[in-house]
């Protein structure tokens, strides 16, 4: 099926570098591909070298006159870009949904939920304050001012092609960065569109510049922005290799890093839970998105009181999930982004059933009249989970809830931790001295009390440990892409 929008400006399928749509130098083509049916729908560019020195080029003389512009007036543009992402929330949530399979509604909502970055960081850009420092010695004036670190290279991933986008452009542009953008190579229709508006909401040409690439060719764009000094900053979401890859090639020009890496989020309920409540945290955490987000609950440890009531009760809402394509009104959990991750998830489930958990619901792929596809896996919940399970070292990444039984809280803590990767934790308890004592313990970057859904602008997102440094969105996300000059004047009698 064709791809039709309301606004037909926003299907792109060019590179945007220097203020110009362009063709990539080499006239190769990426397939943008619906996981609904594996279908080619749309191309864009396959960018390689000659595309990302283009790109920066521009991004880096573009810097001086940006970093110059008023934050009032950056703020300014930011906003225009916030409104007409807002004005056009329907059709980027369709494209969203096209290229990347979430629900309509999940696409519409991860719209608005793009632009309250744009609209965030607009406000925040005027508030880059520094500080007059007193002096300890006579004769002097000292003082802490922010600066934009230069040039951010931000690579984005798939599950969330237009907030994830958002959330690294936004405070960029905000603190006075010019940026060179990589999308994921199974969704650069989104990011494209939004580039489209960006260029509509009037940022100076080579203030954001994007190349789009496959997988293969990726580290041919990315290996020309690492090894350019002119890049003084990589934000990037994606797995914990490819972070650490950036992390070891970026140290011979020692950039800026934030990395948004994978997790492996623990999701503990305890006897003194209130259940119901417990569930639908675990639900709204768990399968938004289909259970492909860094955040979604990986790990289920629900107290041996209540384990059996707790299934009982997940089990029905599971079990009563819509499986099927974007495209239609009652879908709930979409396909997959791709064959790789429906052969991922079917690993996790054979090895967890041969290592001696059951089915309770799910645990198979779907297709049938409605999901008619490839890439849809049935939404499922095992019991008898065991740490010796592929499900609890890995991020499975798909609609699977793994429960675990426990039996008491410092053995449930230990076992949370014992994992390389400290993103996101969710706990559920009415107890309010060890809702503290568990919240101090576990060792993440983000832990959901009582509460399923935690992701808002306003809210610093990232991790420890192996899940990466850096925060996004939130007072303290626009320090990632500034530095603190100390300026410091004598002879002042
Ligand atoms: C992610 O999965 O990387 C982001 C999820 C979110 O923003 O909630």
């Amino acid at each position: 099926m064709p791809l039709t929008l309301r606004c037909d400006e926003l299907i792109r399928s060019q590179n945007f570098i220097a203020g110009r749509w362009c063709d990539g130098a080499e006239a190769r083509t990426l397939a943008v591909t619906d996981p609904a049916d594996d279908a080619r729908f749309a191309a864009v560019p396959d960018s390689g070298a000659a595309d990302a020195h283009a790109a920066l080029a521009a991004a880096h003389a573009a810097f001086p006159a940006w970093r110059a512009t008023p934050a009032k007036q950056r703020a300014a543009a930011l906003k225009r870009w916030n409104d007409l992402i807002l004005a056009h929330q329907d059709d980027l949530g369709r494209l969203i949904s096209r290229e990347q399979g979430k629900p309509l509604a999940e696409g519409r909502a991860e719209v608005a939920y793009a632009a309250s970055y744009v609209e965030w960081f607009a406000e925040e850009a005027t508030r880059a304050y520094g500080d007059v420092i007193p002096a300890p010695l006579a004769g002097r004036r000292m003082m802490a001012v922010k600066e934009p670190v230069g040039v951010v290279a931000a690579i984005t991933p798939w599950n969330f092609p237009a907030a994830m986008i958002a959330r690294k452009i936004a405070p960029a542009l905000a603190a006075g960065c010019t940026v060179v953008c990589k999308p994921a190579e199974d969704t650069p229709l989104t990011s494209l569109a939004l580039v489209r508006l960006a260029e509509e909401a009037g940022f100076p040409a080579g203030t954001l510049n994007i190349v789009t690439a496959s997988r293969e060719r990726t580290p041919e764009v990315v290996d020309v922005w690492l090894a350019d000094a002119r890049v003084r900053k990589i934000s990037f979401t994606g797995s914990t290799p490819v972070g650490k890859h950036l992390a070891r090639a970026s140290a011979a020009t020692l950039k800026k890093l934030s990395l948004e890496l994978g997790g492996n989020a623990p999701f503990i309920v305890f006897d003194d839970a209130d259940l119901d409540a417990a569930v639908d945290g675990l639900m709204a955490a768990k399968f938004r998105n289909g259970g492909q987000t860094c955040v979604c609950p990986n790990r289920v440890y629900v107290h041996e009181a209540v384990h059996d009531a707790f299934v009982e009760r997940l089990a029905a809402h599971v079990g009563a999930l819509v499986v099927g394509p974007a495209s239609r009104a009652e879908s709930q959990i979409g396909p997959m982004i791709n064959a790789r991750a429906v052969e991922k998830i079917e690993r996790h489930v054979q090895d967890a059933i041969a290592k001696g958990a059951r089915i309770v619901v799910g645990g198979q792929r779907v297709r049938n009249a409605r999901a008619d596809g490839p890439n849809y896996f049935a939404p499922t919940v095992l019991t008898g989970a065991t740490p010796a399970m592929a499900c609890a070292g890995e991020e499975t990444f798909g609609p699977v809830v793994p429960v675990f039984r426990f039996a008491n809280e410092a053995d449930v803590v230990a076992h949370a931790n014992d994992t390389p990767f400290g993103l996101a934790a969710y706990f559920y308890s009415r107890d309010v001295a060890r809702i503290w004592r568990v919240a101090d313990a576990l060792e993440t970057g983000i832990v959901g009390i009582n509460e399923g859904a935690i992701a808002a602008e306003a809210a610093p997102f990232g991790g420890v440990k192996e899940s990466g440094y850096g925060r996004e969105g939130s007072r303290y996300g626009l320090d990632d892409y500034l530095h603190i000059k100390y300026l410091c004047q004598g002879q002042l009698g």
